[in-house]
């Protein structure tokens, strides 16, 4: 069996870290007293240059809730401008309007807004049925593009993106922001310096238990044929006639969101591959039930899904097992957590908690001991220094976020003619098991996945 990276890196970190000298990566100079006593550490970004010679300007496409955070944060990136802004509601464009200025350009149609020479990227935050097609032609018209996440809404959606980025070499960033994050960098560090063992096991979850957290959003007053693009909004999937549920809370039906799963799943799958350099599951299977949220919705409330990974370069064979649970008592939380042979890390964007299993660190085998002293004479059983069980790590005050660093790494690699992690393959592989759980829930059956080639395997 292959030794792969995660089994040779460990040694180099539990040599460390069981003598007590950690280097500089794993400890800052400075700690203050307390902090020793907390092990609490901090992460911090290295500045990098950067050069604001050329603006960036850009536009939104989907000016919703997720559509104006992401314009809202993408504009505080040095050298950021927007510039236009699409959207099939006409109170949003006024919205749009209102927070940009009025010379903002604005439409119902994003073919105008691709058209236009003077926008160089485009930021895609429509509902999922839409992200295909927008993200497709706002390459071929030579855009950047960043997409919310999931990238498609239908497993077989994704390699046309994957193709058009590869034809038009765009930079095509998908939006699970957390990929970008500190607290995913520094646990990807931790695994490949063996801190937390051989990995074996992953685990993660979405807790909710309010309307709003549960796709409840509230449908404004002036909704109508005239004020909504009905017609654009259903032209790539089953026609209907106008329904304001469908248009405002679209996650809760098959045809145009993807589920809990799509909607959140894909975040932890995004991390998780980021943070150990996987490709994805080779088996998927998912089960739950629609157990509160009765409001004709199409979806389950409550999902559980399991994967399971292979052994390949980058990671020992691994299980992972994921919940969302929209009627949750405990209130509203979310979770991923990565489990090893000798110990375990949870892992925020802005935190990483590495918990050591403490035995490990104490080599002395009583028994043995006994029996080599042959019990004739004394022995003093003096005790070890243990290494901390607990560290912390934490981001520096004053730290701007994932969602700042995925837009900066964005616009980033456009001036420089850089990569980002999450383009559009990585998107791809990140959004098929979280798609493929609803296909396993519909169908009530296991998938098999072949995250290599991007196919679903028949046995
Ligand atoms: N990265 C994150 O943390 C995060 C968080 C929330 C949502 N999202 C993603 O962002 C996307 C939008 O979600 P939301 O919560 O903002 O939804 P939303 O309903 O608030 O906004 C979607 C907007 O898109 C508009 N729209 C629909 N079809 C369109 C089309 N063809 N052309 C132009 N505009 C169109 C709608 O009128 C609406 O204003 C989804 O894909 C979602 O998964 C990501």
């Amino acid at each position: 069996m292959p030794e792969n990276s995660n089994d040779q890196s460990r040694r180099s970190f539990l040599g460390k870290f069981t003598k007590g000298v950690v280097g500089a990566s794993l400890f800052p100079t400075i700690l203050t007293a307390a902090d020793k006593q907390r092990n609490l550490q901090s992460l911090s970004r290295l500045r990098e240059k950067y050069s604001v010679n050329d603006n960036i300007q850009i536009a939104l496409i989907g000016a919703g809730g997720m559509g104006v955070a992401d314009a809202t944060t993408a504009v505080t990136v040095p050298g950021i401008k927007l510039i236009a802004a699409c959207d099939l509601y006409d109170g949003r464009l006024s919205d749009a309007k209102q927070k940009w200025g009025n010379d903002i350009f604005t439409t119902r149609d994003y073919r105008e807004i691709l058209e236009r020479k003077d926008i160089d990227a485009v930021i895609i935050a429509t509902p999922d049925h839409w992200h295909k097609d927008i993200s497709v032609a706002a390459m071929n018209k030579g855009k950047s593009v960043y997409c919310e996440k999931p990238m498609v809404h239908d497993i077989n959606e994704g390699n046309e993106v994957v193709a058009a980025q590869n034809k038009n070499k765009v930079i095509y960033e998908v939006g699970s922001q957390g990929v970008s994050s500190l607290g995913n960098e520094k646990a990807k560090q931790l695994l490949k310096d063996g801190a937390i063992g051989k990995l074996n096991y992953a685990e993660g979850f979405w807790a909710r238990m309010s309307p709003f957290g549960a796709w409840q959003y509230p449908i404004p007053a002036d909704a109508s044929p005239k004020t909504v693009g009905w017609d654009t909004f259903v032209s790539n999937t089953n026609k209907r006639p106008f329904d304001p549920l469908r248009f405002f809370r679209w996650r809760n039906y098959r045809d145009y969101g993807t589920g809990v799963s799509g909607d959140l799943f894909v975040h932890l799958f995004s991390s998780l591959h980021f943070v150990t350099s996987s490709i994805g599951p080779e088996k998927i299977m998912a089960t739950g039930g629609l157990r509160f949220w009765k409001d004709g919705r199409e979806v389950p409330d409550v999902m559980l899904g399991m994967f399971d990974y292979p052994e390949t370069r980058e990671h020992p064979a691994f299980n992972l097992s994921l919940r969302v649970n929209f009627v949750d008592g405990t209130g509203g939380t979310n979770y991923l957590r990565m489990v090893g042979s000798e110990g375990s890390m949870t892992v925020e964007w802005d935190k990483v908690t590495l918990y050591r299993n403490k035995q490990n660190a104490d080599t002395s085998d009583p028994l043995l001991q006994t029996k080599k002293n042959d019990g004739k004479q004394y022995v003093y059983e003096r005790k070890d220094m243990l290494p901390p069980e607990k560290l912390e790590y934490i981001a520096d005050k004053g730290y701007n976020g994932a969602h700042f660093d995925h837009f900066y790494n964005l616009f980033n690699a456009m001036r420089t003619g850089g990569k980002v992690s999450e383009d559009s393959l990585f998107g791809y592989r990140a959004a098929a098991p979280a798609l493929l759980c609803n296909d396993s829930y519909f169908s009530n059956k296991i998938i098999n996945w072949d995250p290599s080639n991007l196919k679903i395997v028949t046995k």
